[in-house]
């Protein structure tokens, strides 16, 4: 674990500028590695133009380092191509199949939308917009998602009958970590649109989308050591193929008359305007990092790692933790409270010791409200470049902090 992590840390150079800096706060945001920030700059040194629009050689460079991000994406998660579709992260990903889907007429144009009280806002409002009925897969006291329901309630009739329009779901969970067992929703929703919200998954979890049985999913670079303000939606293409666009304007056309417009093939008719370009093939230089890394490593890293920080955390006295027991088998985000301290007070207690975490309720307040009974929380969450002495530090700045309010 820590071999890895030590080789991995001398690859991202904000560690060189804050050799003190404990990063725990990796569900929000990642850092970024060398060869990320250089492949931004490199576009804006040697390659940059607008795309699919110039004829000339610079344009045609920026294109092809585009549109080969593109493919490189689609490697990454065992997709075809025309498949991938830029956005500006997951928020938008979401929103934009919200808005898409029912207006494609594969969905009532008011579909019943299962979710759960575990999902981010980023999937819980889009829907709630345009649901009719919004449908919540309980969650059980062990963070995980009790795919058949728990009773007669309208999930539980819902799942009996295979019947919802939509699903739409994290793989994993931003708070609990808790990962969704997609093959058993798809057996209980044969006929259902299933989304993936990938934000956590993405720079976590080996996707081979050709093999999960889902229709959409969504994710941001940001996440996965790569730029903010770029993300993917990957489609299946015949569902693709049905969407129509949510914005329109330049660079998505075939024709356009004074009344009426055609659209351009996939993927140009989902991506009106100038797209994120440079932040687009960056997101492919982090997926060319993430496979350099290994997907082996990164998840016996992450497993080994995830073990040693839920064997520690749970032996602080006064602490409960909001995470699933078969602690290898989740996503490394570690959730947490403490008696008689505010998660805000201890966030900053801890940043004043160097350790960054989150605090608040993530984005999830339904989970924090109805299940946690909490307002809010304190997350540490992990990604290559952290070790057991990262560890080591939260649970010591942990025990600190609980001093300093006695
Ligand atoms: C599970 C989950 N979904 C969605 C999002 C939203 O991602 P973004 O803000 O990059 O659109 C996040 C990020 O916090 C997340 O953790």
């Amino acid at each position: 674990v820590n071999d890895f992590a030590q080789k991995t840390k001398a690859d991202f150079p904000l560690f060189a500028e804050y050799p003190e800096l404990v990063y725990l706060d990796n569900a929000a945001t990642t850092q970024k590695p060398q060869a990320v920030i250089d492949s931004l700059v490199d576009f804006y040194t040697k390659h940059n133009a607008n795309v699919h629009r110039g004829l000339y050689p610079l344009s045609e460079q920026a294109t092809e380092l585009y549109e080969g991000a593109r493919a490189k994406l689609a490697r990454f998660l065992n997709a075809a191509t025309e498949e991938i579709i830029f956005t500006s992260g997951t928020t938008e990903g979401m929103n934009f199949l919200a808005g898409a889907l029912p207006a494609s007429g594969l969905v009532p144009v008011r579909p019943r939308v299962v979710i759960s009280a575990g999902e981010h806002h980023s999937t819980l409002l889009p829907w709630q917009q345009v649901a009719s009925e919004l449908l919540f897969m309980p969650l059980n006291d062990n963070f995980t998602l009790e795919v058949d329901g728990d009773g007669e309630d309208a999930y539980g009739q819902a799942a009996a009958a295979g019947s919802a329009d939509i699903i739409a779901l994290s793989l994993i969970n931003n708070v609990t970590g808790a990962l969704a067992d997609l093959h058993a929703i798809r057996a209980r929703f044969p006929n259902s649109i299933i989304i993936v919200d990938g934000a956590q998954a993405i720079g976590h979890a080996q996707l081979d989308l050709k093999n999960l049985p889902i229709d959409f999913l969504v994710a941001s670079g940001h996440k996965m050591y790569g730029p903010t303000g770029i993300g993917i939606m990957y489609g299946r293409k015949e569902l693709l193929d049905q969407l129509p666009p949510q914005r329109v304007g330049g660079g998505m056309i075939r024709k356009v008359e004074r009344e009426n417009s055609t659209w351009a093939p996939l993927p140009e008719r989902l991506e009106a305007g100038t797209p994120s370009i440079a932040d687009a093939i960056a997101m492919g230089t982090a997926a060319d990092y993430i496979l350099s890394l290994g997907w082996d490593k990164i998840s016996a890293h992450q497993s080994a790692l995830s073990r040693y920080a839920f064997d520690r955390l749970t032996t602080i006295p006064g602490l409960t933790l909001y995470h699933p027991r078969e602690v290898e088998q989740h996503g490394g985000v570690f959730s947490f409270s403490i008696e008689g301290l505010h998660p805000h007070d201890l966030a900053q207690l801890l940043g004043e010791k160097n350790v960054a975490v989150r605090a608040g309720h993530h984005c999830v307040q339904i989970l924090h409200r109805e299940l946690l009974k909490i307002p809010a929380s304190t997350r540490a969450s992990l990604a290559v470049y952290n070790d057991e002495t990262d560890i080591d530090k939260l649970i010591t700045a942990i025990e600190d902090a609980k001093m300093a309010i006695l």
